[in-house]
């Protein structure tokens, strides 16, 4: 038996110790907002925040997030429906096209904006490298991310 806290709520799945986090949260407890790209580490897609850290959920597996605060996309917003300014900077900057990319690179701005790593566009590139989008939207998502970098709620 796992136990997971995700968004905060606590989940006990049964499943194999060898069941990646990505996984956990996508069949298993059904928040498929975490994409899985490449499942080997090197594209971003499945990025998520264990205790406020981004991780590639790919490479974790899930009995190593127990006892850990696990945050998917699906958490970002607030308790009342209002977007987190990270996702509203997103939209309004529009840093997507097809959007399969999106919700680890906005896991990952978030996590970027926080460590204090986005303070020009030239940081915001090399710590924004991690997430790659196929679309080529990379001068929309480092607007996104310059944006809600001079907001107040992250
Ligand atoms: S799916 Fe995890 S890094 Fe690509
Ligand atoms: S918006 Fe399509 S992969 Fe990034």
């Amino acid at each position: 038996m796992i136990e997971l806290q995700v968004n905060g709520v606590r989940h006990e799945l049964s499943a194999d110790p060898r069941v990646t986090l990505l996984d956990a949260l996508r069949d298993r407890l059904g928040l498929a907002g975490t994409k899985k790209g490449c499942d080997q580490g090197q594209c971003g897609a499945c990025t998520v925040h264990v205790d406020g850290q981004r991780v590639l959920s790919c490479l974790m597996l899930a009995c190593q997030a127990a006892g850990h605060e696990v945050t998917t996309v699906e958490g970002l917003a607030g308790p009342d429906g209002s977007l987190h300014p990270v996702q509203a900077a997103f939209i309004a900057c529009d840093g997507f096209q097809c959007g399969y990319c999106t919700p680890g690179q906005i896991m990952s701005a978030v996590a970027c904006i926080r460590e204090g790593n986005a303070g020009s566009d030239a940081d915001i590139r090399e710590f924004m490298s991690g997430n790659l989008c196929r679309c080529g939207a990379y001068p929309n998502i480092v607007a996104a991310v310059r944006e809600a970098a001079g907001h107040a709620r992250l």
